[in-house]
């Protein structure tokens, strides 16, 4: 764990990010859909869970073939969502309350109706034709038919089906990773890269704390068009040129200062008031030395990135070209829920981080079946320590806090687009979306009383919502507990927060000792220098059956139940570890002596 004593700064680093996805977060026009204002009225939630920061997924005027990740005009709002007015007054009041605001920006395509590819597609010498990916088709062959053009090459959608779509009226293939309705950007056009900056600084000129940049790792293509061997995305993901695109969308951040005020020391990168230029090596090196991945970074930059971790890693950049801040960092999704694959992974992850690089985890988004599907609703509680105590920026999607679960979604209320031509998973990312459940009156309290949210809510809403679960114990449900918050999955979260926030070894220090006893998960937080804490043991039984395993001498801080809070670990004679029995899906956190 070479960077464990890498001492971090920046409020990305110490905070939480929490994941909103407006159209199911809190609508307030009835219309069934969330929108902005329905978040401004739901930050103090924000506030009293913990959090630093959200992200908002995209709210930018579009068709919604793929639900505002098809945008047809990157510097406005959807008028379902709201109006500019409406994002700057939940900007300005998540800023009173000291949350930052993330947006989600899609880099990689636009939508079909966007006017750069009505341009584009007008003619093929129209000066934006360059601006997509056009391609002839292959040469015809025997059983070329007119309507049958065959494909430039074998690349597939990422929803399924070929990545190239035939235009009519200008006889070329149009790429898209995606859905037809959403073509992909030529990222090796300079034009391109200047109007999406132009649209990058729209945002951060009204003060947004920085960006999550959707599908980083997909921007360029093969220059040439080759096949893909069979099985991989080799000439469709992940390419080289790809650092230098994020080095220039990171300098352009740089330039800006805090959003929120305080302390901010000029970044050492020269006047930036035109385009970004990429930092030329041959001239004088352009960061301050010592220098680290992280200097001055108020504005965030984090990346969508489905990769394996040693090429995960190289998306922080270099010293001299610093990529993005955070990376995001799948892996905990995609891993087996065992205490040895988690062990090696973050083992893995810590080793492989570039110096000055900071960490962080995802546990559930918008794209994956919700954490208590997954893994049950028992481990999901020591998933969620899990998550909170790591050493680095953790990401939660919204609801995961509540528990929330995949819900059932009948072949008639299919709503998400990639559902259509995946036969594997015919409900789609439908089921990972549905409404937050605030309250215990008609739909949740999400949309108001009569109207239809545009998808089904959990079944249980009644007693598994945000008030539910945070209303204090009566006296005839424990008397020597009356008064106190419930046991719920939100107690948790917000406790762990809270624990999080108050003890700098949590938030900030080193991680040491990540191992597997048995089915248990282990490791160490240790505290900082001149820390206002001392180090933590972490023990989490990540299996169906009760498992033992030793603590050192500590106090238990926090438990997965809610219980057993002040109770010693331990030998208090020996001063030495003792055996300690847990539960399935029992989890510890000890602060050590
Ligand atoms: C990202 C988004 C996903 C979207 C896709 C295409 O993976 O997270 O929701 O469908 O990009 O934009």
């Amino acid at each position: 764990m070479p960077d464990s004593n890498f001492i971090p700064t920046e409020w990305w680093q110490t905070g939480v990010i929490y994941q909103v996805y407006p159209r199911s977060f809190q609508d307030t026009d009835g219309d069934g859909v969330g929108d902005l204002p329905g978040i401004t009225a739901r930050l103090d939630y924000l506030v009293s869970l913990g959090v630093d920061a959200l992200w908002i997924s995209p709210f930018y005027p579009s068709p919604m073939a793929d639900f505002g990740y098809d945008v047809a005009n990157y510097t406005d709002v959807a008028p379902l969502f709201g109006t500019l007015a409406d994002f700057d007054t939940l900007l300005a009041t998540a800023h009173r309350k000291g949350l930052r605001v993330i947006l989600d920006f899609v880099p990689n395509h636009t939508s079909d109706r966007h006017p750069w590819f009505l341009e584009s597609r007008s003619s093929r010498d129209n000066p934006k034709r360059d601006w997509y990916l056009w391609h002839d088709a292959a040469p015809p062959g025997d059983d070329w038919r007119p309507g049958r053009e065959r494909l430039p090459n074998n690349w597939q959608s990422h929803f399924g089906g070929p990545a190239w779509t035939w235009d009519e009226t200008t006889h070329q293939f149009y790429l898209h990773s995606f859905l037809a309705q959403q073509p992909d950007l030529n990222w090796r056009n300079p034009e391109v890269r200047a109007a999406i900056y132009a649209a990058m600084r729209f945002w951060l000129d009204r003060g947004v704390d920085g960006f999550r940049m959707d599908v980083l790792w997909l921007l360029l293509k093969d220059a040439h068009f080759r096949d893909n061997p069979p099985g991989t995305a080799l000439h469709t993901a992940d390419q080289p040129e790809t650092h230098a695109i994020v080095a220039e969308m990171r300098a352009l951040l740089s330039t800006y200062p805090d959003a929120l005020g305080g302390p901010f020391i000029a970044p050492v990168l020269g006047a930036m008031s035109g385009e970004p230029q990429l930092p030329d090596p041959a001239t004088e090196p352009l960061l301050p030395t010592p220098y680290s991945l992280n200097p001055a970074s108020p504005r965030l930059l984090i990346g969508e990135i489905y990769l394996p971790l040693p090429h995960l890693v190289r998306y922080y950049g270099t010293h001299e070209h610093p990529g993005a801040n955070l990376p995001f960092n799948f892996h905990l999704i995609q891993s087996p829920w065992t205490a040895a694959a988690i062990a090696d992974l973050i083992r893995a992850y810590e080793s492989l981080l570039p110096a000055g690089a900071w960490p962080n985890y995802v546990l559930g988004n918008h794209d994956q079946s919700r954490l208590a599907t997954r893994i049950g609703p028992v481990q999901a509680r020591a998933a969620a320590i899990l998550l909170l105590t790591l050493r680095g920026t953790p990401t939660l999607y919204y609801g995961d806090e509540l528990g929330m679960r995949d819900v059932p979604i009948s072949p008639d209320q299919v709503r998400d687009p990639a559902a259509r031509n995946n036969p594997n998973n015919p409900a789609g990312r439908d089921p990972e979306r549905s409404p937050m459940l605030w309250l215990d009156t008609p739909n949740a309290g999400f949309t108001t009383p009569d109207a239809t949210p545009w998808l089904p809510l959990q079944s249980d809403w009644p007693t598994q919502n945000a008030a539910a679960q945070s209303k204090p114990l009566s006296p005839a449900a424990s008397p020597e507990q009356a008064g106190q918050p419930p046991r719920s999955m939100l107690t948790l979260y917000r406790k762990l927060l809270a624990l999080r926030r108050l003890h700098d070894t949590l938030h900030a220090g080193g991680i040491s000792d990540v191992e597997a006893d048995g089915t248990i998960l282990r490791y160490r937080r240790t505290g900082l220098p001149e820390g206002n804490s001392g180090d933590f043991q972490i023990l989490l039984n990540l299996s169906p059956e009760p498992a033992v395993t030793q603590c050192a001498p500590g106090t238990i801080v926090l438990t997965t139940l809610l219980d057993g809070e002040g109770a010693r670990t331990g030998n208090p004679d020996t001063n030495t570890p003792a055996p300690i029995t847990l539960e399935s899906g029992e989890g510890l956190l000890v602060a050590l002596d």
